[in-house]
């Protein structure tokens, strides 16, 4: 996917940030616009989609599996659903690039399916950990084989009974887990039920309910009986908080900054950012809180204010798991320590991030010690220096939004993959004041 090279130079902000802005759209709620529209009997049009690496790689598996798409341009797209049954066999492997959230759900729908296929991805996306949707697929009675550890590439074949419902109890806080298992339920014999040890993302149960399915939710469990149809339905996607967060954090560390960003989700179980930065000191505040289709959305006013260092709450883990590597940076410039604990799943994302983002801030002259779950950042002033992003899109950013307030020039290497979720990312940046250039390694 994002082959060549690509490094950033970023310079200390000269000045306030300031400006309007609307950052791309949500990625995981994109994701699944394009799986439902597909799974679904009649056209589902979408808006605010995103055209990002990952998301446009889940389309491509969707036409390859015989559904057409059409991109109207500017995140408009129209998705001509071939009802649950109707998807074809792919005549190549799928390639999901980049994307865990593209592989791990597409693994519930390729389950389920009379045809046999493959699910490949890049070098990142072929270290990350797929047992944890093997397993639970394998009891339903699916039949994939992966590499040693459970490692991509997986090959999928037709399930000879059939899949049954099962009740799982996942061992790790997964969205992508929960959501793997209710699109394989779509499939299966009966009930199917996840339980998770902390509530997850819900986009899947929303957008479910949009497209018609019933699912039930009570606390940390969620379920759905196989066998029901998706109706066409209209997806409005907001645009994607864990991308707002970038501006979030860099609104409030570049002195006199204030910015506006438009239209973002902050569906509760995603707003963790929000509220730790809040706790931090943060200025944020909620402007025409209102709900976009099947999500809460608002735009939000961020200042600068100085932020303080504190004991992230373990409870908002889960509602913030994309957003540590910017809250990292956040800590680095705050005033007092920042103890993060219970974010081990950080370490098996894109990147592992507890290491990388310990390196990148190290790098600029920050006092930070990882542990096995998390980090403890005293934070201080930051120095100009090099960063390696390890092709991973946030760590990227992360990185930039801590190089505005650095005393010298930052260069980042590896950085194509922002392109997986924010395109023009730099584009946006320097429209509101960043100093920051891209240019081939
Ligand atoms: C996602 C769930 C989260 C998140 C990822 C998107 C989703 O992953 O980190 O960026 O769209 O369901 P996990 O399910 O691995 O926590």
């Amino acid at each position: 996917m994002s082959g060549a090279r690509l490094e950033w130079r970023a310079q200390p902000a000269r000045g306030p940030l300031r400006g309007v802005l609307r950052v791309p759209g949500d990625k995981s709620i994109s994701h699944r616009a394009m799986m439902l529209g597909s799974l679904a009997e009649g056209s589902t049009e979408v808006s605010g989609f995103l055209e990002g690496e990952d998301t446009l790689a889940t389309a491509a598996a969707f036409r390859a599996m015989g559904v057409r798409i059409d991109a109207e341009g500017g995140g408009k797209r129209i998705v001509h659903g071939v009802g649950l049954h109707g998807l074809r066999a792919p005549s190549a492997a799928l390639d999901l690039g980049n994307s865990g959230t593209g592989m791990r759900l597409l693994a519930g729908i390729l389950a389920g399916q009379a045809f046999g296929s493959e699910l490949i991805g890049d070098a990142s996306l072929s270290r990350r950990p797929m047992k944890r949707v093997i397993e639970p697929l394998a009891r339903m009675g699916a039949r994939i084989d992966s590499r040693e550890g459970g490692l991509a590439p997986l090959r999928f074949a037709p399930a000879p009974a059939g899949l049954d419902g099962i009740e799982y109890q996942s061992p790790v806080a997964s969205a992508q887990v929960k959501s793997c298992l209710l699109l394989a339920g779509l499939f299966a014999r009966g009930l199917t039920t996840v339980n998770e040890p902390h509530r997850t993302r819900d986009h899947t149960e929303r957008m479910l309910r949009a497209f018609g399915v019933q699912v039930q939710v009570a606390g940390n469990t969620a379920s759905l009986r196989g066998g029901q149809r998706l109706l066409a339905a209209s997806i409005a996607v907001p645009a994607d908080i864990s991308s707002a967060a970038f501006f979030a954090v860099a609104a409030s560390i570049v002195p006199g900054s204030e910015l506006l960003l438009e239209q973002v989700g902050i569906n509760p179980l995603r707003d963790g950012i929000l509220r730790a930065l809040r706790l931090m000191g943060a200025d944020i505040t909620l402007v025409n809180p209102r709900v976009l289709g099947d999500e809460p959305v608002a735009d939000l006013r961020v200042r600068h204010a100085p932020l303080r260092g504190i004991e992230v709450p373990e409870a908002l883990v889960p509602d913030m798991i994309d957003e540590f590597p910017v809250l990292f940076a956040a800590a680095a410039v705050a005033q007092g320590t920042t103890v993060v604990r219970g974010a081990a799943e950080l370490r098996v994302k894109e990147s592992d991030r507890i290491a990388a983002m310990a390196a990148a801030l190290r790098a600029l002259g920050a006092d930070i010690d990882e542990t096995r779950d998390g980090a403890i950042i005293r934070g201080g002033r930051l120095t100009g220096g090099r960063i390696d992003s390890h092709g991973d899109h946030r760590i990227a950013m992360a990185s930039a939004v801590a190089a505005l307030v650095a005393d010298g020039a930052v260069e980042i290497a590896d950085c194509a993959n922002v392109a997986t979720s924010f395109p023009d990312f730099v584009g946006l940046a320097a429209a509101t004041g960043f100093s920051l250039t891209e240019h081939a390694a």
